[in-house]
């Protein structure tokens, strides 16, 4: 395993995912009960982009790097670009929360956040970072095999973020197919979202097919192409599968998406995409 988020940390595909799973955590935040949120590829949760790894790349600059401190963002993005102002109060752009973080953020007290990472260098800056959140628990595990051993949660309401580094390629996705229809019959109600990259469409295609044909009823995807996916070696884009979406998230995303494009978009065919797979 040499894959290391450092590097990618606040690039354009992170700023995808985390706004999107702030909308679905807001969305689910809008009702009374409690809910657990599972992190299942957690990373370290926190990255500094000043020095080291997201220094070096430097990709943040093409993603958070152009959306924050700008004084008149579209509202859709007002919500993401806050939360990330938190991290960094000073007004200067230092560090970059990782999922876990900005979930943690984004729960309330009775909510439950659980973690998973299998490297242990992560797995330790992770476990330090939440020392003294005792709603956050932290397994260094495999997190498709913590799913099984998870889920279903005693609160019976929540969502399942699965943002493996797909370093196993198009296998990743069978893995995530697996793993979802097990999830499915220990928990068919929970929210899933599965972050995936694009390079090219064809590869994402089966994927979708398979998740189009069940086991749950209602499936979208979200994507986000930066530049034409014409070029199958580079990271042109990426999508978020969402399994049972929370009510009224469509419309959210519907404004999200389009406002995403414009502050991202690396060439003139960029463009973004909201679809049913199933249901709807
Ligand atoms: C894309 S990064 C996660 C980024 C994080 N979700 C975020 O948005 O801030 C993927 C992480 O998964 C970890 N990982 C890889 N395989 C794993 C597995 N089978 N189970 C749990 N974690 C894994 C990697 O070490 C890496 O830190």
């Amino acid at each position: 395993m040499n894959y290391r988020h450092a590097f990618h940390a606040g690039n354009f595909a992170d700023v995808f995912k985390h706004a999107i799973l702030l909308a679905l955590l807001d969305a689910l935040t809008a009702k009374d009960k409690p809910l657990c949120c599972f992190d299942t590829h957690a990373g370290r949760g926190r990255y500094a982009l000043g020095d080291g790894e997201a220094a070096k790349t430097g990709e943040w600059r093409d993603g958070i790097g152009r959306l924050f401190g700008s004084p008149d963002l579209p509202a859709p993005l007002r919500r993401y670009v806050d939360a990330i102002t938190a991290f960094n109060p000073d007004g200067t752009l230092r560090i970059y929360p990782g999922s876990p973080l900005l979930a943690a953020q984004a729960l309330r007290p009775d909510d439950r956040l659980v973690l998973c990472e299998t490297q242990p260098d992560e797995a330790t800056a992770l476990r330090a970072l939440f020392r003294d959140d005792r709603r956050v628990h932290v397994h260094v595990r495999d997190g498709y095999a913590a799913l099984n051993a998870l889920l279903p949660p005693p609160e019976k309401r929540g969502l399942v973020l699965i943002d493996p580094p797909f370093e196993a390629q198009e296998g990743e996705f069978t893995a995530i197919e697996t793993a979802l229809t097990q999830a499915h019959t220990r928990w068919p109600n929970g929210v899933y979202a599965v972050w995936y990259p694009i390079k090219a469409h064809r590869v994402i295609a089966p994927f979708h097919r398979h998740m189009a044909s069940g086991p749950f009823d209602k499936v979208m995807a979200a994507e986000l192409l930066v530049r034409p996916d014409d070029s199958p070696l580079r990271l042109n884009g990426c999508g978020m599968l969402i399994a049972n979406p929370p009510w009224k998230l469509d419309a959210m995303l519907a404004r999200l998406l389009p406002a995403l494009c414009v502050a991202l978009a690396q060439s003139a065919g960029a463009s973004e995409s909201l679809r049913w797979l199933r249901g709807e």
